[in-house]
């Protein structure tokens, strides 16, 4: 490696604006350790796309990261539904205040505003305050009561709602 790539590689190590998955991440349940693998990733295309100041990528991903944690938020409240877990309604409401501070920064993005770099601060301190808080607290219940089969069938059964949302024959 040469002097100047040493450098870059030091640089992009220390570029404290990209996520690292840490253990205090795990809630130890496969599928929904992956989905909050995949928002973080959502995460650092986001920082990538800004930094290189591509506005047609930044939408992509934005797209992309709203849509994706809509899915997951869904998918995880149908986890804690099928899996008893008594703070449900709570947590449910939590994920739609979420929702709806996306919605908002979607709708500035439209109008022209700069709020990819906003969001991407929302993402790194709401979401992972709330995997690292809240999405711990059902995590027993779930791990207790459901296996990953069951899992499986859920993630099935909400793909299957959701499409039939989206068609319109719901
Ligand atoms: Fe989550
Ligand atoms: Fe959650």
């Amino acid at each position: 490696m040469n002097g100047a790539s040493t450098t870059r590689a030091r640089l992009e190590t220390l570029d404290l604006d990209v996520l690292h998955w840490t253990p205090d991440l795990n809630l130890g349940i496969e599928i929904i350790d992956g989905q909050h693998r995949r928002i973080v990733e959502y995460h650092n295309r986001l920082h990538e796309a800004r930094t290189r100041g591509d506005r047609k990528v930044v939408a992509e991903v934005l797209d992309g990261l709203v849509d994706y944690t809509q899915s997951h938020f869904s998918f995880e409240e149908a986890v804690m539904a099928a899996a008893g877990f008594r703070l449900a309604a709570t947590h449910r409401s939590r994920h739609e205040q979420f929702v709806h501070r996306l919605g908002e920064y979607l709708h500035r993005f439209a109008l022209g505003e700069d709020i990819a770099g906003e969001v991407q601060e929302t993402v790194k301190l709401w979401l992972l305050n709330h995997i690292k808080r809240e999405d711990r607290e059902y995590a027993v219940s779930v791990r207790n009561n459901l296996d990953t089969a069951r899992l499986q069938q859920i993630l099935r059964d909400d793909e299957t709602a959701r499409a039939m949302v989206v068609q319109g024959r719901s």
